[in-house]
């Protein structure tokens, strides 16, 4: 008789810090410990708020290099030449602003690790830039002849899928394969709901200590909306939860009316009107949501249309916010004023 290799293997037991025991983060666990010790490159893939910077810090951790640097570079946040230096550095004068020579991140992680961020938003002239320090271990500051020799440990991120955009001409294929040696995948959330009671403890523990509180217990049926929900935002959309529902808390209890609307309407996965639609694919949907009577006239048709998907979209980007109506309103395009109308119009405004 055999029995499943997980149980009693400790490759497959929880990293510190880290929550989940179910089998598809056992084989994240096992992969991260068995990298760790070598100098591949390692490509993390999931969805956000997955845990791709956890493990990226596990594996550094975990690795010979963890008294040296872990430099963190969001390759989605800067544009492409405000990149470029960052990565690689620049002399005095290679460009408007450049007053000083200033030293890149590779080498501030010399003999450390490089967790390069949405490494999917570079552009092929880093691409090829990145592809060198990976095979050669050098590279130029921009503005420079000279080349910097750096002993750095590269580990990637994407939440797209590479070899698609690889397809597509945007992404270097020889990057990708160099990148993807140990490729680590990250499952989505709505996965792995077995691990969400655990999560859910843990963070409780987390922010009762943060905020001084003492909420120890969870309603049976938080629990089975939060099992039930599809978590877009995976572990971090989750955390947030239950920090909102513990600072609002009244008693010790996190009990299912603390939980955001989303979560225990339990919407399904897509807004309604992202996809593309046809007229009657539409109209039915509408139907089968209970907003519109089969064989109704269509009047109102635009609003009702609209007015789901304003709201789910004004939801969803305030709980992306943590609910800063500011942060809310400029990322949705519309002043802070109309933002408000539209919260109490939707009744949003309580959450
Ligand atoms: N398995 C997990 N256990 C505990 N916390 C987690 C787990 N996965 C993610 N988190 C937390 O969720 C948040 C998002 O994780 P992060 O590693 O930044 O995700 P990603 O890089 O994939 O967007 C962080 O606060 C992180 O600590
Ligand atoms: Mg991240």
């Amino acid at each position: 008789m055999s029995i499943p290799s997980q149980i009693n293997d400790p490759t497959t037991s929880p990293l510190p810090g880290i929550i989940g025991s179910g089998t598809a983060m056992g084989e994240v666990y096992q992969t991260t410990r068995q990298v760790a010790g070598s100098n591949a490159s390692v490509l993390l893939l999931g969805e956000t708020g997955t845990g791709k910077e956890l493990i990226a810090h596990a594996i550094h951790d975990l690795s010979q290099r963890r008294e040296r640097p872990f430099v963190r570079v969001n390759c989605g946040a800067l544009s492409e030449s405000l990149l470029e230096s960052e990565l690689f550095g620049h002399v005095r004068g290679a460009f408007t602003g450049a007053i000083d020579n200033r030293t890149g991140r590779f080498e501030e992680a010399h003999k450390g690790t490089i967790y390069l961020d949405e490494i999917n938003s570079t552009t092929l002239h880093l691409q090829v830039k990145l592809l060198r320090v990976l095979q050669e271990h050098e590279f130029e500051r921009v503005g420079d002849t000279k080349s910097v020799q750096v002993d750095t440990r590269v580990i990637a991120a994407s939440n797209r899928d590479l070899l698609e955009l690889a397809e597509e001409g945007s992404f270097r294929e020889d990057l990708y394969y160099r990148l993807n040696v140990v490729p680590i995948y990250l499952p989505p959330l709505r996965e792995r709901t077995e691990d969400i009671p655990q999560l859910v403890t843990h963070f409780l523990n987390l922010y009762n200590e943060q905020n001084d509180r003492y909420v120890a217990h969870i309603d049976p049926r938080a629990i089975e909306a939060m099992q039930n929900y599809h978590w877009p935002g995976n572990v971090r959309e989750l955390q947030n939860c239950v920090e909102r529902a513990v600072v609002m808390a009244r008693g010790d209890e996190l009990t299912f009316e603390l939980l955001p609307s989303a979560v225990r309407t339990g919407r399904p996965p897509r807004a309604l009107g992202t996809r593309a639609m046809d007229f009657q694919s539409l109209t039915d949907e509408l139907v089968h949501r209970g907003l519109k009577d089969a064989g109704e006239a269509d009047e109102d048709l635009l609003s009702r249309i609209v007015e789901p998907v304003e709201r789910q979209v004004i939801s969803e980007v305030m709980t992306s916010t943590d609910g800063v109506q500011i942060k809310a309103a400029a990322r949705l395009g519309i002043n802070r004023n109309t933002l408000h109308k539209k919260l109490k119009q939707h009744g949003l405004d309580g959450e």
